[in-house]
């Protein structure tokens, strides 16, 4: 039977996306601009099996909800249409890192199926189509595909909507430290997120500015500028969550706006600019969700590890810590297990 296995981290958007022009497509209407975790990875094998009447999912050892199965069967379809066949697969993933500690676990999902799923196709695409086909599954996963330091060209059409590397893994020894702070059940998905963000009359001026930003965020982290890099991305993150907080979510006509944060959250930001103000060279950057993603370099991560009890008090965090990681790659069944590359720290 065809069968493959792939791997990928999830990534960290410096410049993020929010905001779709197709979504069908998952074109987004802004440029974006990331890192890949090490400290996180998905592993995934897909077996064609001629014996399946249907796809057959398991995400951690548990078979997969009827949504979860729907959008995996759809991202094979884009693969067996490519390929010329029919067969339907088994699929079986798992990650080494709990869901809601504030990684996109769809960004390294999307990005291991796509590679898993064509590998055992018979299909070798390049780092430009599977990185196409990554953002059909999930937008921000094209991202994971290439190595290290990636920007997402937003395009405008299928062809010209693709991610690619910036620099690789090396070029800086930068450190992503995420401190994992619990939230209430997420009441608005990103999906819902990005449907909702053309409601929030700041969000043609984010579009405005973003070419700006762009150009600010890649030259910072090309010239290993962590003073500029921290500020530039720190602005960012309320650009996103100031847009987030006006928008209005049709599925929750209750809601004023979408927030994100928790108290724990707040704290631990107002700490990061008195630290740096203090002279401690770290930034800190939000996704969507209540966790915080600490930035510095490597030399300054015994202090910004110390650094954070005192700012989080009593929510007892834990923290994993990052470097920046390869793009998707292939698991070859004779490399034997490889370690993984999750592990937290309670601070
Ligand atoms: O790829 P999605 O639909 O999960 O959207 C990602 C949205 C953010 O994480 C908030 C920003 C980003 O660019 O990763």
């Amino acid at each position: 039977m065809p069968t493959a296995t792939a791997a990928a981290h999830p990534n960290l958007a410096f410049v993020k996306y929010w905001g779709r022009r197709d979504a069908d497509l998952n074109i987004p209407e802004n440029g974006s601009i990331s890192v890949n975790l090490s400290g996180a990875t998905t592993t995934t094998t897909v077996t064609y099996d001629e014996v399946l009447g249907q796809d057959a999912v398991t995400l951690n050892d548990v078979v997969a909800n009827t949504p979860t199965l729907t959008r995996v069967s759809a991202h094979l379809d884009r693969v067996r249409a490519l390929a010329g066949i029919t067969t339907r697969a088994r699929v079986v993933s798992h990650n080494d890192f709990p869901a809601d500690v504030g990684f996109a676990s769809s960004a390294s999902a999307f990005a291991a199926l796509s590679l898993a799923a064509t590998r055992a196709a018979g299909l070798d695409l390049d780092l430009y189509d599977l990185s196409i086909l990554a953002r059909k599954g999930s937008g921000s996963a094209c991202r994971s595909i290439p190595d290290g330091f990636v920007e997402w060209l937003p395009g405008w059409d299928d062809a010209s909507s693709y991610a690619r590397s910036l620099a690789p893994c090396n070029h800086w020894d930068l450190r992503v430290v995420t401190v994992v702070l619990p939230g209430r059940p997420k009441l608005i998905s990103s999906l819902a997120g990005h449907r909702a963000a053309p409601t929030s009359p700041f969000y043609r001026a984010r579009l405005k500015e973003m070419p700006h930003t762009l150009d600010l965020v890649r030259q910072a982290l090309l010239a290993r500028d962590f003073a500029s890099f921290g500020l530039a991305v720190e602005r960012e993150a309320w650009s996103l969550h100031a847009v987030a907080m006006t928008s209005h979510s049709e599925g929750a006509p209750w809601l004023s706006g979408i927030f994100y944060m928790e108290p724990a959250t707040v704290r631990l930001i107002r700490a990061v600019q008195l630290w740096r103000r203090d002279g401690l060279p770290v930034a800190f950057t939000l996704d969507a969700g209540p966790s915080v993603h600490l930035l510095c370099e490597g030399s300054s991560l015994g202090a910004v590890l110390a650094a954070v009890p005192s700012a989080v008090a009593g929510t007892a965090p834990q923290a994993i810590v990052s470097r920046p990681g390869r793009g998707a790659w292939l698991v070859n069944e004779n490399d034997g297990a490889e370690a993984p590359s999750f592990s937290s720290t309670t601070l």
